[in-house]
């Protein structure tokens, strides 16, 4: 499986992937999604918003006996260079993890669902988790279909191009009346499991986090004949924001990143008349990352800029119960030394991901982690060892046949 969506939106040079929804890159790695699927006689579904699930057993008969399935996978977009892992890795362990089940005839008593979910990264439209804020209300389908990417292309219009019908987005309480547990396998974003010398963790939050606007203005003028004195450069303005988004996250003890402008008119003889830069930030603490980005807003504000918050994440705390019930049946699986289930490490991450968005949702969900043996993502530097990959898969068999219980 691997090695069939590697070349899929890889850089040759770099090895960097750009995989962004809605694109042909995505339409080839939904594709090899629904083959793997039907390879496996498993039953896809689309949701409103075109995430993919994909049942072993039948939602709806379990429904009608009060029941709900248990729910496993990730995305397959990218960030622009992204890594391999991010995302994949957690969809190809899934389907490896059914493989597993199936290879020692697992016949599960709940119905198993793999996920495939759109548009985590949010690269191209600016909105991370996309495809699980539509479902589950947290992104009105208004304001995604009006969503516009660094061409000018509406999240509507994209939808079109890719067959779809863009009026047809919006929750969808039926494809989430089916799960009764979310667990997402992820590669690790940070040296947790590497400074611990373990393969593999149990999630237990997510930092709270969002993404705002900036809009800087300036003036257009020629770089040959303006002086110095003279110039309103929205590029100067954006470099002191960047200055001040650093120090404001340094303040309050927190995480600011300013990752992506747009500069206009973007010649290299004419002085910048407007930026628009974003603005990432992250923290522990709710109330140090709105103090920081409060900060940021009153330096952009009074310089005559303009902030608007395009994403915000509170606080997630995965399902603590769902959490012990992981590490229990892993350190019963030998996966912790002593067999104690408090050998098995616990993480946070300052990442998002959809698991966050369900949890959000009041949906029991609880996420994995593989040891990244770089720390890096986001990166092509972005890394998992195969012996820890099979660690992973190992791990979310042995959760699945525990949470879908055995007929
Ligand atoms: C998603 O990976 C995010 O945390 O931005
Ligand atoms: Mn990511
Ligand atoms: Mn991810």
């Amino acid at each position: 499986m691997w090695e069939a969506i590697e070349p899929v939106g890889r850089d040759a040079g770099t090895g960097g992937y750009r995989r962004f929804a809605w694109t042909s890159q995505d339409h080839d790695l939904r594709e090899w999604f629904a083959a793997e699927c039907a390879a496996r006689g498993l039953d896809l579904a689309e949701d409103r918003m075109g995430n993919q699930w994909a049942w072993w057993g039948d939602p709806d008969a379990a429904a009608r006996i009060g029941d709900k399935g248990v729910v496993t996978g990730s995305h397959l977009d990218s960030v622009p260079a992204g890594g391999a892992f991010d995302g994949p890795l957690g969809v190809v362990s899934a389907l490896a993890a059914v493989d597993a089940l199936r290879e020692r005839g697992f016949q599960p008593r709940r119905p198993i669902g793999v996920v495939n979910f759109v548009d985590e990264e949010g690269a191209r439209f600016g909105v991370a988790c996309a495809g699980s804020r539509v479902i589950t209300g947290v992104l009105a389908p208004e304001r995604a279909r009006g969503l516009t990417d660094a061409a000018g292309t509406t999240m509507a219009e994209a939808l079109r191009a890719a067959g779809r019908d863009p009026e047809a987005i919006g929750p969808d309480d039926e494809a989430l009346g089916r799960i009764g547990a979310f667990v997402e396998l992820h590669v690790e974003q940070g040296r947790g499991l590497v400074d611990l010398g373990q393969p593999v963790a149990v999630g237990t939050d997510i930092w709270p986090h969002g993404r705002w606007r900036l809009d800087l203005p300036g003036e257009a003028n020629h770089a040959g004949t303006t002086r110095l004195g003279d110039r309103r450069d929205a590029m100067l303005a954006c470099a002191e924001t960047v200055l001040a988004a650093r120090a404001a996250a340094d303040r309050h003890g927190c995480l600011a990143t300013i990752g992506k402008v747009q500069v206009q008119p973007g010649g290299v003889n004419a002085i910048p008349s407007h930026v628009t830069a974003w603005l990432d930030a992250r923290g522990a603490d709710e109330a140090a990352v709105r103090r920081a980005v409060a900060d940021v807003a009153a330096h952009v504000e009074s310089g005559g800029g303009e902030v608007a918050e395009e994403s915000w994440t509170p606080t997630t705390r995965f399902d603590a119960t769902l959490a012990t019930r992981l590490r229990a049946t892993l350190a019963e699986g030998g996966q912790a030394d002593g067999g104690q289930p408090d050998g098995i490490p616990m993480l946070g991450t300052g990442a998002g991901h959809d698991a966050g968005i369900l949890a959000n949702a009041g949906i029991p969900t609880a996420m994995l982690f593989v040891r990244n043996p770089t720390g890096i993502s986001h990166s092509p530097a972005e890394w998992a060892e195969e012996n820890d990959c099979l660690a992973g898969v190992a791990a979310l068999t042995a959760v699945l046949a525990d949470l879908a219980g055995e007929d």
